[in-house]
């Protein structure tokens, strides 16, 4: 696991940007993962720049997210379907048919976690999959626990998760208990490369535990150590702890 030090969240930002547009212009056929929260909002608005400025295509990209509520409309304001649309989507070129978030709103769950490994496989995995980290350690939305789920999933939230994420929701706006989510086994088995983004003091604890030559099911982001191609980015505050 190689960590790379950026001495603010904008640096941060501009480099994941780059690593992202490297890996598209290296292979316009690329199949890139995506994260939403608010860590990968700076490398989104880079790769957009970038598209904008003509120098980057993705009309032969095909992208995966990691996961989505559940339930969740798919229209709905707090759905990753929009916060995708917004933050990225809606301002580069990758065909409508290429975008795959897992689907919140079906009534058969399980169905759509196999739908999605499938796709995943057809599309012959992932070539840069891009994550970021709760305070707990999840990845995706797999919460820290004695056994972890292998594939795409269907996983209850934990209270930590809910507190954190709690800031997205308006008033009144209740946020669903679960999620769908890749399985941790799905990320690294169907990933040629990891890039993780890790910013701000909040997450100084679980960067610092990350670093540990351990691998536990407590902290779902240490078995990232069981892959031989991980970068994390950090800032400064993260990785020192200080604001
Ligand atoms: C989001 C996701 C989550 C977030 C994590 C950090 O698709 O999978 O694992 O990456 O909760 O969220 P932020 O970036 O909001 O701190």
């Amino acid at each position: 696991m190689n960590i790379i030090v950026c001495d603010n969240y904008q640096e941060l930002s501009v480099m994941a940007g780059d690593i992202m547009a490297a890996v598209v212009k290296e292979n316009e056929n690329c199949v890139l993962g995506l994260a939403t929260g608010s860590t990968p909002v700076g490398a989104y608005q880079e790769l957009i720049k970038k598209h904008q400025a003509g120098e980057l295509d993705f009309a032969h990209v095909t992208t995966f997210n990691l996961d989505e509520y559940y339930p969740m409309a798919v229209d709905n304001a707090q759905s990753y379907h929009v916060f995708m649309q917004e933050n990225l989507f809606k301002s580069i070129n990758v065909p409508a048919d290429k975008i795959h978030v897992p689907d919140g709103s079906v009534e058969d769950a399980q169905a759509q976690c196999e739908w999605y490994d499938e796709q995943i496989e057809k599309a012959g995995g992932i070539d840069l999959m891009l994550l970021g980290i709760g305070e707990n350690g999840h990845i995706g939305f797999n919460e820290p626990g004695d056994s972890l789920e292998c594939g795409t999933h269907i996983h209850k939230l934990t209270e930590s998760t809910l507190q954190a994420n709690a800031r997205f929701f308006g008033e009144g706006e209740q946020m669903p208990t679960h999620a769908i989510t890749m399985g941790v086994a799905s990320i690294i088995r169907n990933s040629r490369k990891i890039l993780m983004l890790v910013n701000g003091v909040k997450k100084y604890p679980i960067l610092k535990a990350l670093q540990e030559d351990v691998v536990t099911t407590q902290i779902p982001a240490s078995l990232l150590r069981l892959h031989p191609d991980v970068t994390v980015i950090c800032d400064k505050a993260a990785f020192y702890g200080e604001a």
